[in-house]
């Protein structure tokens, strides 16, 4: 956000809604402004390392300066060490770097490289700086829960002599790890080939650190660009020290009291075409590459945190979260990295064709994908994990980093925001006309407006008279409000959370060491350090309800501007001079910084009252890997345009395969008002997002579903029945995220690893394991799609069933009124049918079962449910049920996906759903043989001999033109949590009573 168009607090008075409403009429055409970011020849560390790489590439011989010393090599319990020394080429100087190699239990292989001097503090730091010498450590404290340890099965094969090191790892040993000793590489194989390669280039780069020296200015003399022009062919010459000791930009002069510290490494994916990941940009699922050249970028991509300003599409450049995980794909493999690292860093990637023979190609590309990461201090710290599948990949990093958290039923159906709901009668009013169009929704929410003058924690007496009152009404309707709470603290007088902060002392500091001052919405501000154990104890205390009086047990938290966003700051953002919790400078901790302050309002919401443990719902727009495990994204400040419609897809789908899936983009655009026909495609969208929110800036027209009117409102209520209807599916989905890794919406190539054309196809999705598979319309005035199908399997329209089969693109008719979405035969797909005001009204609602056959005739799903509120599901509260329909025997049944002996608690929630059964079973391409029949036999476990079996009619829909045939059996009566069977078949089989299987 800028300073312009939010300056001043503002009242919300007859005068500014005039102000407001003026201003919707006229729209400027918005755009980045790219003169507030940073390019990489902007940002001292990254030209150096680019300018160091293109030195390489030029130079006719050159040797990378990094050797592992033999002698040094240990082994032990998994774990490698070495020292590599870098031999500094102008004084010969051998710098130590401790290098320890970490083979884990699940196969990933961690490489972590130090710098000894700093380690040990044997350093100057100049301006008397208190900062830490050491680099960055930390990292991990935050990113990391698990899957640390060594295994135990690795072996050391070979060492020294051969001038190498081997490692044999992984299951089954299928893993290897070749470190060559001088120049020092890594080649990681799987199954004997090389599929990730570290400095294969000689772009490994760590600044060592040493002592400024003052140099007398060099004049420049005749002839000396043609002589480095001269030299560029030879070995990279002397290092550009310009931006070693200070770096000045947009009228900021970052003071850099360790010297350079940069640390840089080349890592390639030979054979390996396309990689995906390292979020967030706006940019497509299968990255560009970026060193120039046709439809390529020109900039690196960067991870920066950043509060960008009304943010272009299809740029590398940085936005609001950072995720420094990367995945190779080819058909038959997927391998990645992890660059644990939470300062600046930039990302190369670029092409080449590789030179293997085409006919001994295998199932490698001919395209080798090569990255250069690029961090401004830190550790090098890398992960590497070899797959060989996408579902691998996102379970190891899950382990690593852990599993996104299984969030509240509510949390994931639709949500109504918009910046700002002016005042508690606002908000109840429009909680009415939700009500009164028909319109589900689960929540609403409080943009700043409703603090006393942007005093986070307190409310506007003057627009907020009652907000108790205002959550009952809610509640009456099972409903949630989110308040946002930003982590500036406004700096003034008889405000208790500013006297508190300051006076215990958990601000961030500037670089001298006094608390740091800096300006955002409130104005004067300063900002909580979450980095401080003892901050997150304070912020905790603030959420309880005595303390955050007007909240209740359905409020609720968004934490916005948290890269940290600063209005008068260094790109947006904090000094990176600035001092955090243990003297870490602002520069090594920066893209982790978003994540301390919405965990710490996790913890805080998990302990508002004693004895009260509902799972928190927290809304965080600054991100790192980690932060799936106490909040949800969104991807900020996007704008009501199609292009941003469109790019919200893939980078939704980007979030999910990179760990962090509970993502949405702000449905309808924040910057400016759209068409009713995009907000109707945005609708039919946004449906598709895990996180599923509509919001607006303040400068917008009221845009709430209702708004519209006819035909656009009933269009885009179905659009939210529909997410209604599928809830009980995307918690499964969500369930099997938070135990699996598994994204929520998949993309193409992690549903279909094997099909090489559809790799690259990102504006289409699946929804978790439910063969569900959507294409939202993202072009004005289209009225049909062309979807994109991986496989040989039938697809059913959701609708009617018509019939699309056969690998390819298909024409799916689509006007506005129509909701492209198919389902892939093979599935059962758990429903809600009922139309209900909120999701918590359905809790007992009965099911529907769309059993959708393959081209065999089977189809299976599964359905997981709890009490969508506590934590009792942690301790088996909940039920998971595995669904089968048996073409050859023509049996449907509901088995128990729950293997422990339940716990009390178990069995008291199963009781809870006793009378929750399955009301209608369909069945999406029903055999001809069906068309006779006109009972099955319905076989429920636990019932008395009497109603254990019984008759229920099949009604049966014969094929009409391309559209499928299909069967419906009303009222099978099953219980949801019940072990039941039902014969399809001819012939009853009467031996066979209910029971599980
Ligand atoms: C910036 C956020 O991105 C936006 O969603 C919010 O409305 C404003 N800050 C005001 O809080």
């Amino acid at each position: 956000m800028s300073l312009l168009s939010h300056g001043a607090a503002p009242r919300w008075t007859a005068v500014l809604l005039l102000w407001a409403a003026l201003c919707c009429l006229f729209v400027p055409a918005v755009t980045v402004k790219h003169e507030n970011f940073k390019t990489c020849d902007q940002s001292g560390f990254c030209k150096r390392n680019r300018a160091f790489a293109d030195q390489v590439s030029a130079a006719s011989s050159y040797t990378s300066p990094y050797a592992i010393v033999a002698p040094s090599v240990t082994f032990k319990k998994g774990q490698l060490e070495a020292i590599v020394l870098k031999t500094v080429k102008e004084s010969g100087e051998r710098v130590p770097l401790p290098l320890t190699i970490t083979f884990l239990e699940s196969g990933v292989a961690r490489v972590t490289l130090d710098e000894e001097k700093r380690a040990k503090g044997q350093v100057e730091l100049r301006h008397d700086s208190k900062a830490r010498k050491e680099r960055y450590n930390e990292a991990g404290q935050w990113a990391l829960v698990g899957g640390l340890h060594p295994a135990e099965g690795a072996a050391l094969v070979e060492t020294t002599d051969a001038g190498y090191t081997k490692v044999v790892y992984g299951k089954g040993g299928s893993h290897q790890a070749i470190i060559r000793h001088s120049p020092f590489s890594i080649e990681f194989q799987r199954d004997g080939e090389t599929q990730v390669r570290f400095n294969e280039r000689g772009f490994m780069n760590m600044e060592h650190w040493r002592a400024k020296v003052e140099k007398p200015v060099e004049e420049k003399k005749e002839g000396e660009e043609e002589k480095k022009e001269e030299e560029k062919s030879e070995e990279p010459q002397g290092e550009d020290e310009s931006t070693w000791w200070e770096e000045t930009f947009g009228g900021n002069t970052d003071s850099k009291p360790r010297g350079p510290e940069a640390v840089a490494l080349d890592i390639s994916f030979p054979g390996y075409e396309h990689v995906f990941g390292i979020p967030e940009h706006a940019t497509r699922l299968s990255l560009k590459t970026t060193r120039g050249g046709d439809d390529a970028y020109t900039e690196p991509y960067r991870l920066y945190n950043a509060d960008v300003f009304e943010y272009e599409m299809d740029s590398p450049m940085t936005l609001y979260g950072a995720i420094p995980f990367m995945q190779a794909h080819r058909k038959g493999s997927t391998v990645g990295v992890f660059w644990l690292n939470a300062a600046e860093t930039w990302i190369d990637v670029t092409k080449k064709k590789n030179t293997v023979n085409p006919l001994s190609l295998g199932l490698k590309s001919s395209t080798d994908t090569q990255t250069h990461w690029m961090s401004e201090s830190g550790l090098l710290d890398v992960f590497v994990f070899l797959g060989p599948t996408p579902q691998d990949l996102t379970r190891q990093y899950g382990e690593l980093t852990g599993f996104t958290a299984m969030p509240q039923s509510f949390a994931i159906a639709y949500h109504q925001c918009r910046w700002n709901y002016v005042t508690d009668e606002d908000v109840k009013d429009v909680d009415r006309r939700f009500d009164k169009f028909n319109i589900p929704y689960d929540v609403i929410w409080l943009d700043i407006e409703y603090t006393q003058e942007k005093k986070y924690f307190t409310w506007d007496p003057l627009t907020f008279v009652n907000p108790d009152k205002m959550q009952k009404q809610l509640d009456k309707r099972s409903r949630k409000l989110v308040a946002i709470i930003d982590p500036h603290i406004k700096n003034t007088d008889n405000y208790h959370v500013i006297d508190e902060l300051k006076k215990k002392d958990l601000a961030v500091k500037n670089k001298d060491g006094n608390q740091y001052e800096g300006w955002c919405w409130p104005g004067s501000s300063m900002w909580i350090d979450c980095f401080n154990p003892a901050a997150i104890e304070w912020w905790k205390s603030l959420f309880k309800y005595d303390k955050f009086k007007g909240t209740a047990h359905n409020t609720f938290i968004w934490n916005d501007m948290n890269e940290p966003s600063v209005f008068n700051g260094p790109e947006t953002t904090m000094p990176k001079d600035n001092l955090h919790h243990g003297n870490w400078e602002h520069r090594d901790v920066h893209n982790i910084n978003g994540m301390t302050f919405h965990n710490a309002t996790y913890q805080a919401l998990t302990e508002r009252k004693r004895g009260d443990a509902r799972r928190p719902f927290v809304l965080t727009r600054a991100f790192y890997s980690g932060s799936q495990r106490s909040a949800a994204m969104w991807t900020g400040d996007n704008l009501a345009e199609w292009a941003h419609l469109e790019a919200s897809l893939p980078m939704v789908l980007n979030q999910g395969i990179s760990g962090f899936p509970f993502a949405g983009a702000d449905v309808g655009g924040f910057f400016g008002n759209p068409s009713k026909e995009l907000l109707t495609r945005w609708y039919q969208a946004g449906i598709y997002y895990p996180f599923f929110r509509g919001h607006a800036h303040i400068d917008t027209r009221r845009r709430e579903p209702y708004i519209p009117g006819s035909p656009y409102t009933e269009i885009i209520t179905q659009a939210l029945r529909l997410r209604y209807q599928l809830l009980p599916a995307w918690y499964t989905a969500f369930h099997e995220a938070s135990t699996t890794g598994a994204p929520i919406i998949r993309p193409n190539f992690y549903v279909h690893p094997e099909d090489e054309a559809g790799f690259a196809v990102d504006d289409q999705l699946y929804i978790g394991s439910t063969g569900l598979l959507a294409k939202p319309v993202t072009k004005e005035g289209a009225d049909s799609v062309s979807i994109y199908i991986a496989d040989s399997q039938p697809y059913y329209d959701y609708f009617d069933y018509t019939t699309y089969t056969g690998a390819g693109h298909h024409t799916v008719p689509a006007p506005l009124d129509k909701i492209p979405l198919l389902m892939q035969g093979g599935h059962i797909i758990p429903r809600r049918d009922r139309p209900r005001r909120s999701s918590g009204f359905m809790k007992y609602d009965p099911f529907t079962l769309v059993v959708v056959l393959d081209k065999d005739g089977n189809a299976s799903g599964t359905l997981y449910l709890d009490d969508g509120e506590t934590f009792d599901y942690q301790s088996g509260a909940f039920i998971h049920r595995r669904f089968d329909f048996d073409g050859a025997r023509q049996i449907l049944m509901s088995a128990n996906l729950v293997a422990d002996t339940p716990s009390k608690l178990a069995l008291r929630y199963v009781k809870s759903m006793e009378k929750v059964r399955v009301e209608k079973i369909i069945i999406v391409g029903a055999p001809r043989a069906w068309k006779d029949k006109d009972e099955v036999i319905v076989m429920e476990e636990g019932q008395k001999e009497s109603k254990r079996k019984k008759a229920v009619a099949l009604e049966y829909h014969d094929k009409v033109g391309n559209k499928a045939a299909w069967a419906v059996v009303r009222r099978p009566g099953v219980g949801i949590g019940r072990g039941w069977r039902i014969d399809f078949g001819e012939k009853v089989e009467h031996e066979h009573h209910g029971h599980e299987h």
